[in-house]
């Protein structure tokens, strides 16, 4: 019996495949030399590290923190490289899978959706459905097409019903699939905007004059994955033949100095761009949604995770934007109108210089496009937790966000 037992669960685990962490660790590195650099982008070369940030080996530069998951059987490995060059390092996570254990808790409420957990896609899917028809007077939902897996990506329209046509604002979450605080805003944001409209004057006041499109989740298939089989998953989940590895990055997928700098040509990188501009069918859905609703969208804001920036374009040119000054000034309002909660510092900046240029984001495109104000978040922490921001964070997280988000919102509202 007892065989039977075990071997059943052997079966189970084999045939879920998930992906553990035991004995990993998230270092961050503090590369002070050009050898330190070569080191580094020398280690990804030869064994399996998971960039954290930058997103890899080639986007690191001298005096740049750089935080990397390395697995147990190269620790001691790595322990001597480090200490053999002189090369400044802290750890972050002691043990990834007690993290990632400790950051979410999946069994208390298996079957209920919370603002204030990590839901799992199907929980999504159905507060989407239900939420949608909660309120019929101030949201709609709307298909804008399938994912790779087959997974419908909808898009949630906030605002007052309108006989005439109302200028919006575009905001997607959850681009990169194991950034999870990223959809959980997204959630935290449609909740607030209908729980305080009507007695919020600012809420009112936005979703009187403007629509507001959510996509809660845009990676849907790498989101799931997460969830299943493997939490740090950040690409799609597309195949092709030719290549035994999975996924683009969708947002090295744009066609925006599409694969130029600071992206992948190599199929199994996390940053890799894709075959061509807008292959992978997420970005071609919400690119196409985009492009339709050109002549309205005023702005297009896109939430991901971690570091605490508030970027804004350029990122795969180091030139300045046309509209730089007042970009920045914005930002910067952002910025502070977020750091007034809970004292939590954001830097904002173009790309480029502000992290390191990388092409073929949303951001760049949108603002190309002509979408003038075109925002990137990178929400809480600044590496403590990373991508496992732990549950209890999420509340605080989406309060002071929603400040920045509502500031933006309210500064296009004032200049349309
Ligand atoms: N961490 C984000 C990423 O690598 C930053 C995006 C900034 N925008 C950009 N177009 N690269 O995707
Ligand atoms: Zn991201």
């Amino acid at each position: 019996n007892m065989k039977v037992f075990l071997l059943f669960g052997l079966v189970a685990v084999a045939l879920a495949d998930v992906s553990r962490f035991e004995g990993e660790k998230v270092f961050r590195l503090k590369p002070v030399l050009d050898k330190h650099v070569t080191l580094i982008k020398e280690l990804d070369k030869s064994i399996k590290v998971d960039f954290w940030r930058p997103e890899s080996s080639e986007l690191v530069t001298i005096d740049s923190d750089v935080d990397i998951r390395v697995p147990a059987i190269y620790l001691d490995m790595v322990y001597t490289i480090l200490q053999q060059n002189d090369m400044e390092h802290e750890v972050l996570i002691e043990d990834l899978q007690v993290a990632v254990d400790a950051h979410a808790d999946n069994k208390a409420s298996p079957r209920t959706h919370s603002y204030t957990k990590y839901n799992s896609w199907d929980k999504i899917q159905s507060w989407i459905a239900s939420i949608s028809s909660s309120n019929p007077n101030l949201i709609s939902k709307q298909v804008i097409g399938n994912t790779y897996e087959g997974r419908p990506m909808t898009i949630l329209k906030l605002g007052k019903k309108s006989s005439s046509t109302k200028p919006a604002i575009f905001m997607d979450c959850g681009i990169h699939a194991r950034e999870w605080i990223s959809p959980a805003f997204c959630q935290w944001f449609v909740k607030e905007a209908l729980s305080t409209y009507g007695s919020d004057s600012q809420m009112t006041s936005l979703l009187d004059q403007m629509d507001v499109f959510v996509l809660p989740v845009f990676n849907v298939d790498g989101y799931d994955y997460t969830h299943k089989s493997n939490r740090m998953w950040r690409k799609t989940r597309s195949k092709k033949s030719g290549s035994s590895c999975i996924g683009a990055d969708p947002n090295r997928n744009w066609n925006a100095g599409w694969c130029t700098i600071g992206a992948s040509s190599n199929p199994c990188s996390d940053t890799f761009c894709g075959y061509s501009p807008e292959s992978e069918i997420e970005v071609k859905n919400v690119a196409d949604f985009i492009r339709r609703n050109k002549s309205i969208i005023k702005a297009y804001l896109t939430i991901h995770s971690y570091s605490q920036l508030l970027l804004f374009p350029y990122s795969y040119t180091y030139d300045l934007a046309e509209h730089h000054s007042e970009l920045l000034k914005v930002a910067e309002g952002a910025s502070a109108a977020l750091r007034s909660l809970y004292g939590t510092r954001y830097t904002s900046g173009p790309g480029a210089t502000t992290i390191y240029p990388a092409a073929g984001g949303s951001d760049d495109w949108a603002y190309d496009l002509g979408v003038k104000y075109s925002y990137t978040f990178e929400l809480r922490d600044t590496g403590r937790y990373g991508f496992l921001l732990p549950e209890s964070e999420i509340k605080p997280t989406c309060e002071e966000t929603m400040l920045a988000v509502k500031y933006i919102a309210a500064y296009v509202q004032k200049n349309l």
